[in-house]
């Protein structure tokens, strides 16, 4: 199995460009955000859990996540690899995914950073608002999402550093561009 992390803000296009990654390099796209987002729709116990968080911003307990990771990796062993969108999120997270992986005799080759500028952010996500009215693109709820990534999730940056699978990229310019770039690091991968 190939595995990797695509990380960065949000508004940062992990959703975008994995998309385009799971094309070219047919891995299996595995999204907390979009698990949680399918649990919220179900109105699942979960669901309405963790819609009280995601409504404000504030990340979802790490237990919460790594059981739903955990299941749909062990669920999906056979295939190519995973391209992890949104987890992790803390460095317990990152810790636990090498550990689960680990059991499964695979890992993560490359953690890809998408570096983009807050305002950008900001701008990117006010639009997706008009487009899709996605419950947590309100200017505030944005705003603490942003607040949420820099205070904690930044943070696991320092972890892939120090095992040398951090690959910081622009996340800014044209969709192809940036892809591009991606490209360039995941080559080298896989
Ligand atoms: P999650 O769904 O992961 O959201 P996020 O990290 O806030 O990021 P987004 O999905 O908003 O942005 P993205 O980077 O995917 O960008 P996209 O490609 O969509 O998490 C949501 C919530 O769930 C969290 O706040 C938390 O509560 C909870 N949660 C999830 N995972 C968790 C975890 N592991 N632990 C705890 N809690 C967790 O692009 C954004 C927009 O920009 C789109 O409209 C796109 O079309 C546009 N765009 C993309 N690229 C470009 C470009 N190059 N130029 C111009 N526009 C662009
Ligand atoms: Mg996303």
């Amino acid at each position: 199995m190939v595995n990797i992390v695509i990380f960065g803000p949000p508004g940062a296009g992990k959703g975008t460009q994995s998309q385009l990654i799971i094309d070219k390099y047919k891995l299996m796209h595995l999204s907390t955000g979009d698990i949680l987002r399918g649990e919220m729709a179900s109105e699942t116990a979960l669901g309405l859990e963790a819609k009280k968080l995601i409504e404000k911003g504030e990340l979802v307990p790490d237990d919460i996540v790594i059981k739903m990771v955990r299941s749909k990796i062990e669920n999906n062993l056979d295939k190519k690899g995973f391209i992890f969108d949104g987890f992790p999120r803390t460095t317990r997270q990152a810790e636990v995914l090498d550990k689960l992986l680990e059991e499964n005799n695979t890992s993560i080759s490359v953690m890809i950073s998408l570096e983009v500028e807050e305002e950008e952010l900001v701008k990117r996500l006010l639009k997706r608002a008009e487009e899709e009215g996605r419950a947590d693109d309100s200017i505030e709820v944005i705003r603490n999402r942003i607040k949420v990534y820099n205070e904690v999730t930044s943070r696991v940056c320092n972890y892939y550093e120090k095992t040398n699978r951090y690959k910081p990229i622009d996340g800014t310019g044209t969709i192809e561009e940036i892809f591009g770039r991606i490209c360039n690091v995941l080559d080298e991968h896989i």
